[in-house]
């Protein structure tokens, strides 16, 4: 063993003190104290987790399987065969990457693949729902593309097809991707329609219908959303920790794509944009794909279920909630308007008093300066859904925040309640973790 006399010990040994003690508060404080809603997290089962941290954390295995530039790559080998496998079982498809280690970095690699600088992407506005990473201050940007909007009405929280006609007529020279998707996602999105529109308007281009499933990969994997593949998406980019409770990562996914388009996204995130692919992430990604196969029917079909409901619940309690007309949302997600009590800063800010955690968001039809204090909520029920909520939690989450925002109840009062909410639902559901463990 090593044995070093530290040059600095107090002042090292306050910082490793100090990196204990904030792990074990945030475990005791987000595991144990607070109702997390923010729609773009989720946990990993204890199954997942116990092979998260491994050995695999130290290495490197640059190249493909069986073809590696590092020696001693016999056991990423075996765990990426078995992905690929149970990724394309699970999605339907042809083609996966689970190298990118991030969604937005998937994004990019998409954007690399299919154009150049100077050339033309499409994507939703930032309040229409368009995550920052497809905008021009985004990956787009960064790869030098000229970003053009989806018209959306925010009324009707609907891409306007027509308009979005008329605007491929007017950008189809330079047209190569369409990116679908987003951060504020509450319907699906007319894929299908909008791949129609392209053959017909720009039929020489060769557009690449691209879908950001990162929000909602775990509704589409347990088949109650849309399946963008089917519907005419030529490529699926996404994160691999939002609906999908996997460890956080990117991913892609593709269906009838030529060899010289796979070929080009292949290159473009190794050796494009990833040197090593963070290989601790692989097994728990297996691990979460096998539950996503066995249980992620149930486990999405209970999120929608609990969305639904608690955008019921608040709108009855007279929340300003979105998509009334249509059912409120198809996803896990709920989102209310909290311009006519306080904004969405102070809405956000007065819940997490409560241990009640959501952001606040732009809305449809706002302006994007106001990203600073924007007058939405932005709510996700897939955490805890997974710790096994239902309807009836629902209920009684839409009743805390009511009594927090409308009632204007002392916020620590609430988090009592919350803590016992809590304590009700301690172990994550939708698992092998009892059959392994037992
Ligand atoms: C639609 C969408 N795409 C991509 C991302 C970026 O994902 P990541 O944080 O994994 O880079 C997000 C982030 O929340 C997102 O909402």
């Amino acid at each position: 063993m090593v044995c070093l006399v530290p040059m600095m010990p107090n002042d090292g040994l306050r910082y490793v003190e100090e990196a204990r003690r904030i792990v074990s508060e945030q475990n005791e404080w987000r595991g144990k104290k607070t109702l997390n809603l923010i729609a773009s997290e989720n946990v990993m089962s204890q199954g997942a987790a116990s092979v998260y941290n491994s050995d695999f954390e130290h290495r490197y295995a640059e190249g493909e399987i069986g073809e590696r530039y590092y020696e001693g790559t016999r056991y990423v080998d075996q765990v990426e065969a078995l992905l690929d496998e149970a990724l394309k079982k699970l999605f339907k498809c042809a083609y996966v990457n689970y190298k990118p280690i991030s969604g937005a970095q998937a994004n990019l690699a998409v954007f690399y693949a299919y154009a150049k600088p100077g050339d033309s992407v499409m994507s939703l506005d930032v309040p229409s729902g368009g995550h920052i990473s497809y905008r021009e201050f985004g990956a787009a940007g960064c790869r030098g593309l000229n970003v053009h909007d989806i018209p959306f009405n925010p009324s009707k929280l609907e891409v306007v097809l027509e308009e979005l006609r008329n605007k491929v007529r007017q950008v189809r020279d330079k047209l190569r991707i369409v990116t679908l998707g987003g951060s504020l996602f509450l319907f699906p999105h007319p894929v299908r329609e909008i791949a129609t529109i392209l053959r017909e308007e720009a039929p020489d281009q060769d557009v690449v219908v691209h879908y950001d499933a990162a929000h909602v990969l775990g509704l589409i994997a347990g088949g109650v959303f849309q399946d963008p593949l089917r519907e005419g998406a030529n490529i699926i980019s996404s994160s691999t920790h939002k609906t999908f409770p996997g460890p956080q990562g990117g991913l892609i996914l593709a269906e009838g794509l030529t060899d010289k388009k796979i070929s080009a996204i292949r290159k473009s995130i190794f050796p494009g944009l990833v040197s090593n692919h963070h290989l601790h992430r692989l097994p728990a990604l297996l691990y979460t794909t096998a539950e996503m196969i066995a249980f992620g029917h149930q486990y999405a079909l209970q999120t929608v279920r609990n969305a639904k409901r608690l955008a019921k619940a608040l709108d009855e309690l007279g929340f300003k909630v979105l998509g009334k007309e249509k059912g409120y949302t198809e996803s896990h997600q709920v989102a209310f308007d909290a311009s006519p009590i306080g904004g969405g800063t102070y809405v956000a800010t007065r819940l997490a008093e409560a241990n009640i955690i959501v952001n606040k968001n732009l809305l449809p039809g706002e302006n994007s300066k106001n990203s600073k204090n924007p007058s939405g909520i932005r709510i996700g029920v897939q955490e805890i859904t997974r710790y096994g909520m239902k309807e009836e939690e629902m209920e009684r989450v839409a009743q805390m925040m009511s009594e927090v925002i409308l009632s204007k109840t002392e916020p620590s009062r609430v988090a009592i309640e919350v803590e016992k909410l809590r304590a009700e639902f301690p172990h994550i559901g939708y698992t092998f973790d009892a059959i392994v463990q037992g």
